[in-house]
């Protein structure tokens, strides 16, 4: 393929940034042909957390089963794969290694283009898969995952420019560290999403952090409340599920009112959900209903991280005439805008 795709071309996505090998073969860098993402959830939850040393072991045993799956699934073969995508960063060095160095590999044996994704312009990506829905520029990307909470505006294709973030805690990382302490297990999110959608809204109210950069974040003193009220050092401790709702409606709040606040400021036409903690049902219903320009949200499967998100960025990436050569690195602290 020249650096310029042409129709009913088909890129494999290559995701391996953190605890999911994930590989998916994407058609027009739209339409989904397979999607198969290996979780080594289990593994990390006996440690509370993902261990780096064992998820890089963990992606060589998978990447090759996961992409035999993902090509059987998309019922084609590697001949019939066009172009690869892969995210070079950021994530943890050890396991971005594993995949980068695959791809790096598969594109040199079958002389095909390699295109090195940054995860977070994936997330943002994954609004497209599957959807009729055109991009509308500018656009406010609110990318919350594990490692990141990021406001960003998506001035056109390829051009983001950063103008919030937390200024401490990520908000997944949030959701995560308050599940662990009320005792609702790793991963946390789906944890206090799944416990805080059978009470409604809560009784408690949790304060939203005052922060100085108009758009950005903090979630750590919100932590360290919940911490403070369930060891009842705040009086008598409300039940587990009260908790973890009053602690989910306070990130949330924070999230929706900046994001929209610098969609507005910044004349944003749609607003664009994505990471893993865009899975989360009040976060989705709750930017849904306050916003006054259309929100798109990918399904939860394609919020959380997999290889169609890195094959959608990969062809606008080829579109541009962006290909990588064998040079390509991992860059686990790389950024967006
Ligand atoms: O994007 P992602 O899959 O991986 C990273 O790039 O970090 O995000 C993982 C994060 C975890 O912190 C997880 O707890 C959170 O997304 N998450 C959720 C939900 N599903 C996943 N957070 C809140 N509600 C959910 N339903
Ligand atoms: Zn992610």
């Amino acid at each position: 393929m020249n650096a310029r795709p042409e129709p009913g071309r088909r890129v494999l996505g290559i995701e391996t940034s953190c605890d999911e090998t994930a590989v998916a073969v994407v058609a027009d860098g739209r339409h989904v042909l397979a999607n198969v993402v290996s979780s080594q959830v289990e593994l990390h939850a006996h440690y509370g957390g993902v261990v780096p040393e064992l998820a890089s072991r963990q992606h060589v045993e998978a990447m090759i089963p996961v992409l035999d799956e993902a090509l059987e699934l998309a019922q084609c073969g590697l001949q019939d794969i066009d172009a690869v995508a892969v995210t070079y960063g950021p994530g943890l060095a050890g396991a971005l290694l594993v995949g980068v160095n695959f791809a790096k590999a598969l594109a040199h044996a079958r002389s095909l283009p390699l295109v090195g994704i940054n995860h977070l312009e994936g997330h943002v990506d994954a609004a497209w898969l599957d959807s009729d829905v055109e991009p509308q520029f500018p656009l406010l990307a609110l990318i919350v995952s594990g490692g990141h909470s990021d406001v960003v505006l998506v001035e056109e294709q390829g051009r983001y420019r950063r103008v919030g973030e937390t200024v401490d805690d990520a908000a997944g990382e949030a959701f995560d560290k308050v599940a662990r302490l009320l005792g609702l297990g790793f991963p946390g999110g789906p944890a206090i999403d799944k416990l805080a959608a059978t009470l409604g809204s809560a009784s408690l109210r949790l304060p939203r952090a005052k922060v100085e950069g108009d758009y950005d974040f903090s979630f750590s003193g919100l932590k360290t409340k919940v911490q403070r009220i369930e060891r009842g050092e705040e009086g008598p401790s409300p039940e587990t599920g009260e908790l973890a709702a009053a602690f989910q409606e306070s990130v949330v709040d924070s999230l929706v009112t900046k994001a929209l606040q610098a969609a507005e400021d910044l004349g944003a036409r749609q607003v664009v959900l994505a990471g893993g903690v865009a899975a989360n049902s009040a976060l989705r219903a709750s930017l849904a209903e306050r916003s006054p320009v259309p929100v798109i949200v990918p399904p939860p499967a394609l919020c959380t991280d997999n290889g169609a998100m890195i094959a959608a960025r990969g062809w606008q990436r080829l579109l541009a005439g962006d290909v990588a050569t064998l040079d390509l690195d991992v860059e686990p602290d790389l950024r967006i805008g």
